[in-house]
């Protein structure tokens, strides 16, 4: 891909914020400017950037007297939440940071009004939940409902659920709109460990990510426009592995995607380590590991991802302690066990250039059998990244006619790579 700055992981991301503009929730002449205005590997440099758009589009939208212009006035707002939601990406290193509660807020407001002047205005609301894994058993799902028809009856319903980093506004842009553009409706979520759950009820990830999604499945089945028949869940990035762990226990989907697969956090992330700090843990010498790791985190000689990814698993685990978070990992590994428990067709996608999660799209292939399809998506055609990052199209394009070959009961293939349809 054409970088977009020196720093690996400010291309990355900046890819990431760049692909909004193909659904909405970004424009291209705006990132690339922020992106020039941006110094490689400065935190503070990201921020204001995109806090100045942010503000910026911001008063636009505010500016445009919705009631005559609603049209105007979405696509801003947008936008806005968009450039306020990436601002803070690299400031999770110190939780305490008020800019990450107080970003993460806004940018959630001028979703909100966005999705309040769409044709068919999207429903925002948060569901109960229970998991022995929070403090108090119990805990709230936020969720967004967004209609794929304006008309009376069931229609096939789509639960869109992110992953390490991401929010469902995200999960709107990248797959909810070319869902909706199927006439599917869409409820999007976010769980512990995601940015409002954290935000709001201070909860880390926990692994029984079933308890997550089978309130969102009680709450479709009280609706009248859903068809229970015809009920998927797609699971993005992290959530590539979230999904099927859901689905090993939650048994009403028809369908489940993981896209892309990400299914064993804790061997990715071990086989990262020097081999003396995994030794560390090992055996069990947590308070030299933990030094160790902080260490790793504030230095410099470590790339910009190497030290994101401590202090993002830091922040989604709720914890100051990387044995804390090292140790809760396993739990999240949809290892063969867990895979054979899922009962409907799984579609496993993987980006030809993406290293994030070497071997894993195999490994679960493997441990599914019949019951999956494959895709590998190609570098040659733009649609290599992880996600498939700014092939938007081409990933709804596999997934979501898969996903309609499914709900017609028509033979699916072992392997998509390559398949035109
Ligand atoms: C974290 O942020 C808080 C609030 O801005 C600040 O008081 C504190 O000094 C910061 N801590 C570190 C280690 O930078
Ligand atoms: C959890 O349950 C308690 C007692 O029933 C209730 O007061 C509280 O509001 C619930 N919290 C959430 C987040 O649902
Ligand atoms: C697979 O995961 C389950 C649930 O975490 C665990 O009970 C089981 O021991 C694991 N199986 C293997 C072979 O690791
Ligand atoms: C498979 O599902 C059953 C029933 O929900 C559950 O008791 C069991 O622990 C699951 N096995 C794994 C490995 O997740
Ligand atoms: C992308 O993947 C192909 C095939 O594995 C490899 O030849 C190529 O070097 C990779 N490109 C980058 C930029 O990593
Ligand atoms: C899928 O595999 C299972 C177990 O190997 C086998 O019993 C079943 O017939 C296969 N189904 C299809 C459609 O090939």
């Amino acid at each position: 891909m054409f970088q977009l700055s020196t720093d690996a992981e400010f291309a990355f991301v900046l890819e990431t914020v760049l692909s909004m503009s193909n659904t909405q929730g970004a424009q291209t002449g705006e990132v690339l400017r922020a992106a020039s205005q941006i110094t490689p590997g400065d935190y503070e440099s990201w921020y204001k950037e995109f806090k100045v758009l942010g503000d910026a589009i911001h008063a636009r939208a505010a500016g445009v007297n919705a009631t005559r212009f609603p049209v105007s006035a979405r696509e801003a707002y947008f936008r806005s939440s968009t450039y306020y939601r990436n601002a803070p990406f690299f400031l999770h290193a110190n939780r305490t940071d008020p800019r990450i509660n107080k970003l993460g807020a806004l940018s959630v407001a001028d979703f909100d009004k966005a999705a309040a002047l769409l044709p068919i205005p999207g429903e925002k609301f948060s569901l109960p939940a229970t998991s022995t894994n929070v403090p108090n058993g119990n805990f709230t799902v936020p969720v967004r409902f967004f209609k794929g028809q304006d008309c009376p009856g069931k229609v096939p319903t789509v639960i869109v659920g992110t992953g390490y980093d991401a929010s469902q506004e995200d999960s709107y842009h990248e797959m909810g709109i070319e869902i909706l553009e199927r006439g599917w409706n869409v409820i999007t979520y976010e769980g512990p460990g995601q940015p409002t759950v954290l935000r709001e009820q201070n909860l880390g990830f926990i692994p029984d990510w079933w308890n997550v999604v089978s309130p969102i499945v009680d709450y479709l089945e009280t609706r009248k426009d859903v068809d229970m028949d015809q009920v998927a869940l797609v699971g993005i990035s992290f959530g590539g592995g979230l999904a099927p762990l859901a689905a090993s226990r939650e048994h009403r989907l028809s369908a489940v995607l993981s896209v892309d697969a990400m299914n064993d956090l804790y061997s990715l992330y071990a086989t990262q380590l020097p081999t003396e700090l995994l030794e560390l843990y090992k055996n069990g010498d947590y308070k030299e590991f933990d030094d160790y790791m902080l260490g790793l985190e504030t230095s410099t000689s470590l790339s910009t991802h190497d030290r994101w990814t401590i202090s993002q698993g830091l922040f989604t685990f709720n914890t100051d302690s990387p044995s804390n978070w090292f140790g809760r990992l396993p739990a999240f590994t949809a290892n063969a066990t867990v895979l054979q428990n899922i009962t409907c067709p799984v579609f496993v996608g993987e980006g030809e250039n993406d290293t994030s999660a070497p071997g894993q799209a195999e490994d679960m292939v493997k441990a599914l059998g019949n019951q999956s399809t494959y895709c590998l998506f190609r570098t040659d055609v733009g649609a290599g990244e992880h996600c498939q990052i700014g092939a938007e199209s081409h990933l709804a394009q596999v997934t979501l006619d898969w996903l309609a070959d499914v709900w017609d009961g028509i033979d699916l293939p072992a392997n998509l790579t390559d398949r035109i349809y």
